[in-house]
């Protein structure tokens, strides 16, 4: 049976307890005398992994200035904190080399525990200091920074402040090097500016990776030279019939290099031998029984296959992967693999075979959804797990065995990371197939051992798609995502001993200004505190 028609009455599974955590600092607590209206030192999410708060805090004012040394990718990071600064406080906020006070910015060449990603972030009165190894590093501090600062810092008209750090310090490092999103630009479409406004919501939570759902049955969403039909025929409509759209080659190099800016980075997604059924209106040839369809607006799924035994379908694959590869600096390609259910099942291990093989021949490592697994992946292969609590063992099994011999994984179980699962019954948008999805649900779960016997090394990280057959407007994804994607973040980056279901709700009610002053619509979950509005 396709997964995405069982009936989904009731809500699947119990609520998992965390264990807490004696150990760690309480996150939010501390700040000594800043000012109720400034978060205090480790109200962040995802929380950091250590805090130790001091009572002096620091603040911007008019004179505070920026100082980088020019190492290569610092500036960056620079000119993003400080046009994230000067709208609201209004202060001019200089970028320059050698100041000695005001926010210092510094990569160093010590504190190997710090990782290509870490950051140690120290706030007194003289100074704010952000130090790590790697340009990425300083970009995670800043979006801490960021967080420690009032709401209406993310205002883009000048705002009274005063803009408060709490004194302390902050050393953090990811627990996972994956922590993605996956937005599915196919069912709707959505433009180059709607998914950069996401990018930056994926920015302020630490994620690094967005997945783009390029292709399915109801549109192509990224132009292919040698096949150009694809796109002039097979992205002229999308669910409900709309007009559709896709990305010409620029589009997308535009969107690689936004997200590269916010050390996020782009893994396009081609989903194969199923979810085709839009190719195969542009190229007949590649259909099983040659004939070209109609266009398909609806939400089915598991219709459609390319052609396994034709030759021709992997001069197709073969030009697509390419293109695509070339477009695309990350070293992920994802092929799908998902719900193939109109490919022969004798002939679907020897189509991933060779489609596996051509991506590999770009260059490319294979990612694939977690049929994959039932297959033959190719060594080094990422398998992203996708099954929920109704999963079969033999199911999950697969995915642990491939892991076992030497496959990684990609966690986005879809009762707790897919963030198109209705909320409750009374959500409007989404789906629930997989069932209702609440926001301690959603939370409240421990990658590392949700998968019976999975090696840890094995676990590259988390990811939480975004699936649009009903969303068709940046509004209407971001009352799904918020508040259950920061969650998923904070899955991805914090330490186990921080996980804290209590401790995290308050956090994420603290979130609540900053998503107004950036316009962000949320779900007001009964489950978090969230202040009046
Ligand atoms: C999926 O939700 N079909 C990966």
């Amino acid at each position: 049976m396709n997964p995405r028609h069982r009936e989904s009455s009731v809500l699947l599974g119990s609520l998992l307890l965390a264990t807490g955590s004696p150990g760690a600092v309480e996150p939010g607590e501390g700040g000594g005398a800043a000012p109720p209206s400034t978060p205090a030192l480790g109200r962040v999410i995802p929380a950091p992994a250590s805090v130790e708060p001091r009572s002096t805090p620091y603040r911007i004012t008019a004179d505070t200035r920026i100082r980088t040394r020019g190492a290569p990718g610092v500036q960056e990071v620079a000119d993003h904190l400080a046009a994230l600064l000067r709208p609201s406080t209004g202060h001019p906020l200089p970028v320059e080399e050698d100041v000695p006070d005001g926010i210092r910015l510094l990569l160093t060449d010590g504190e190997p525990d710090l990782g290509d990603e870490g950051y140690l972030l120290d706030s007194g009165p003289e100074a704010v200091t952000i130090t790590a190894r790697r340009p990425a590093g300083l970009f995670y501090g800043v979006q801490t920074l960021r967080q420690l600062l009032p709401a209406a810092v993310e205002e883009r008209t000048e705002q009274p402040g005063p803009w408060t750090v709490p004194g302390g310090t902050v050393r953090d490092v990811p627990r996972y090097g994956y922590r993605g999103a996956m937005l599915d630009v196919a069912r709707h479409f959505f433009t180059v500016d709607q998914v950069k406004r996401y990018v930056d919501q994926l920015a302020l939570y630490k994620l690094n990776t967005l997945h783009l759902h390029l292709t399915d049955d109801q549109g192509w969403r990224i132009a292919v030279d040698s096949w150009p039909e694809l796109t002039t025929k097979g992205a002229a409509t999308q669910v409900g019939g709309g007009a559709g759209g896709h990305y010409t080659k620029d589009e997308y190099r535009e969107i690689v290099r936004y997200a590269a800016a916010r050390h996020l980075e782009v893994v396009p997604e081609i989903d194969m031998p199923g979810h085709t059924h839009a190719a195969l209106t542009a190229y007949p040839k590649l259909n099983p029984d040659g004939e070209a369809p109609e266009p398909y607006t609806g939400v089915e799924v598991g219709f459609s296959t390319l052609c396994v035994p034709e030759e021709v379908t992997y001069h197709f694959v073969d030009d697509v992967v390419r293109e695509v590869a070339e477009l695309t600096p990350g070293d992920l390609l994802h092929i799908g693999g998902d719900e193939a259910d109109a490919t022969p099942k004798d002939e679907y291990a020897h189509f991933m075979d060779r489609a596996q093989a051509l991506v590999t021949r770009h260059g490319k490592t294979v990612m694939g959804w977690h049929q994959l697994a039932g297959a033959r992946p190719v060594a080094g292969a990422v398998i992203q797990y996708w099954g929920y609590d109704a999963t079969s063992e033999e199911e999950r099994r697969q995915v642990v065995d491939a892991a076992l011999a030497g496959a990684k994984v990609v966690l986005s179980p879809a009762d707790r990371s897919y963030l198109d699962m209705k909320y409750t019954e009374a959500t409007e948008l989404g789906l629930d197939w997989a069932g209702r999805v609440e926001v301690r649900r959603s939370y409240d779960w421990d990658p590392a051992t949700y998968l019976d016997g999975l090696p840890e090394e094995a676990l590259l990280g988390v990811e939480a798609p975004l699936w649009t057959e009903t969303l068709a407007t940046s509004a209407e994804l971001e009352v799904m995502a918020f508040p259950r994607l920061p969650g998923i973040a904070e899955l991805g980056w914090s330490p186990r001993a921080t996980h804290d279901w209590d401790g995290y709700r308050q956090r994420l009610a603290a979130q609540a200004p900053r998503w107004d002053a950036l316009g962000i619509r949320y779900h007001r979950s009964p489950q978090v505190p969230w202040p009046q509005q």
